[in-house]
């Protein structure tokens, strides 16, 4: 079993990645294969509306080439997919959005490509907007049928600087929980997908 985690902040290594790292090790710890895509510093594009997706239904975006086809083929492959973000303007940030449009496109071409597949969202802010990204992000596994693992609470984290978030126990908390969570749902479907 794999978890693809996917990171859309700018800063490598920043708080996102921290905060995706420490559900990884939950998972690791239970022998799930595990892989950080960091977006940082890479091209990151929007759906070019081609439409390509559905003539192909190879499971591929054919309108760009860019780090985002990589995710693509991760999400593809995986039986769990995380997708975290930084709050930009009580949102999501633009390259985390060029991952929810052109993954749920191509999903969306290509039935059986993410259903029941295990979801989970994950947000930082400095200090308001949060709860918001994180419905964006669970837009994509809403309407692509996706299993959503939720915590003991919203999966988000408190920090601006990099490393910030470490210091709010509560969230690495959280994201251990989570953690939990994805490995039991992970564990109980597996076969079933
Ligand atoms: C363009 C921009 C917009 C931001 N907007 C918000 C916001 O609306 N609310 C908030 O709490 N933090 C906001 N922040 C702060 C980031 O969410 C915060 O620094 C976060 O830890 C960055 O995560 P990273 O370390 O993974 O890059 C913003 C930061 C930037 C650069």
């Amino acid at each position: 079993m794999k978890v693809v985690a996917i990171s859309g902040s700018a800063r490598k290594g920043g708080n996102t990645a921290i905060m995706l790292r420490r559900v990884l090790g939950v998972l690791e710890s239970h022998g799930i294969e595990t892989e950080l895509i960091e977006l940082a510093g890479k091209k990151a594009q929007g759906c070019t509306v081609c439409l390509k997706c559905r003539e192909t239904k190879d499971r591929q975006c054919h309108g760009r080439k860019d780090a985002i086809n990589e995710c693509i083929a991760a999400a593809a492959e995986a039986d769990g997919i995380i997708i975290g973000s930084p709050v930009y303007f009580a949102d999501v940030t633009s390259e985390t959005k060029a991952l929810i449009d052109r993954l749920g496109y191509v999903a969306g071409a290509n039935p059986g490509m993410l259903e029941r597949k295990v979801g989970a969202a994950v947000v930082v802010e400095r200090r308001g907007g949060a709860v918001h990204a994180f419905d964006s992000i669970m837009h994509l596994f809403m309407i692509r049928q996706m299993i959503v693992a939720g915590s003991r609470y919203w999966n988000l984290g408190f920090g601006a600087a990099p490393g910030e978030v470490e210091g709010d126990e509560e969230a690495l908390l959280t994201m251990d929980v989570l953690g939990e969570n994805m490995a039991w749902l992970l564990e109980r479907t597996a076969g079933a997908r």
